[in-house]
């Protein structure tokens, strides 16, 4: 079956953020199970509306973090989080439509996982040790 392993290097460093980065490949991982195990389309809209509201919570705390810690890309970030919800929205809105499958929606969420979270937010890792020396 398809799942996201957890690695290493998918870490940042920063252990609030990587504790919900962590949550988040549950609930892709969780998205795939039930794709590959009958398809229940109440509770994948359920699971789908989830995600949304981690995803949101997820930013929020983030974009905190890096306002408190004056990190310099904070404005990118924020704009990169408002672009990935609005499109998630979007998806999850032609999936329910019956426009998109799931498949579409898990690939978008592993793509934005691997690109957003593993590379742009390590940025916030190094930026945050290279302050403390
Ligand atoms: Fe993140």
């Amino acid at each position: 079956m398809h799942q996201i392993v957890w690695k290493e290097e998918y870490l940042t460093g920063v252990e609030e953020i990587d504790r919900q980065h962590m949550d988040f490949v549950k609930l892709i991982n969780r998205l795939n199970i039930i794709n590959e195990y009958g398809d229940n389309l109440e509770y994948s809209l359920r699971l789908l509306a989830e995600v949304a509201k981690y995803a949101d919570y997820h930013f929020t705390c983030e974009e905190n973090i890096m306002y408190l810690t004056k990190y310099p890309d904070l404005e990118k970030q924020e704009e990169a989080h408002k672009g990935m919800l609005a499109e998630y929205n979007n998806l999850m809105q032609s999936f329910q439509n019956k426009e998109a499958v799931i498949e579409d929606v898990i690939k978008y969420l592993e793509a934005w996982f691997a690109q957003h979270s593993v590379e742009l937010d390590k940025r916030i890792g190094t930026f945050l040790k290279s302050r403390k020396k």
